[in-house]
């Protein structure tokens, strides 16, 4: 079975946090923590201008010496933004993941944005299907070796 990034989406929801590139990293962090969510998407208005991540936060805040509270969220966050679309598969987003050592993957449905998925969120998924299926061969043999 090929589960794609669409039903994870209908499960998990197609709201995506997101944050103003001006905003402060403080005001970031405390968005990150409120909704307890290692990402945020940084939009100006209806354009995507980057991605902040917890990574962004470690790499050039804590080890850099800047102030959180000073350092606007433009000046740490990535630029570089690797989408997915619906229809990509949870293997696909995996692979991708792990080649551009990334954790968090915005989903564009034709240039709209429509949700966002996690490792963690992958992760949880394939354990359910694997556990389905394991479900599944166990029956079948309690069904074909009865008593
Ligand atoms: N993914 C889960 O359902 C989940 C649940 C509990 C604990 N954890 C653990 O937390 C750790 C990190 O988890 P993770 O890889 O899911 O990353 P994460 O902590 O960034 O994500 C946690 C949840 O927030 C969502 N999220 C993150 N940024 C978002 C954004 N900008 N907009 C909308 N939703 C956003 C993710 O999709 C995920 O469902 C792992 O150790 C994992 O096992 C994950």
């Amino acid at each position: 079975m090929t589960r794609l990034v669409s039903s994870i989406l209908e499960r998990k929801g197609h709201d995506v946090h997101r944050i103003e590139p001006d905003a402060t990293v403080f005001d970031a962090i405390g968005k990150m923590v409120r909704h307890n969510a290692g990402s945020l998407l940084v939009m100006d208005g209806d354009r995507i201008v980057g991605i902040l991540t917890e990574r962004d936060y470690l790499r050039r805040v804590a080890l850099e010496g800047r102030s959180s509270r000073t350092t606007p969220v433009r000046e740490i966050m990535t630029l570089d933004i690797v989408y997915v679309s619906p229809r990509h598969s949870v293997e696909d987003c995996m692979a991708i993941m792990t080649e551009r050592r990334i954790r968090h993957l915005p989903v564009l449905d034709e240039g709209r944005l429509v949700g966002l998925v996690s490792q963690g969120d992958l992760v949880k998924q394939l354990a359910a299907d694997r556990q389905v299926e394991i479900d599944v061969l166990r029956d079948y043999i309690a069904g074909s070796y009865p008593g």
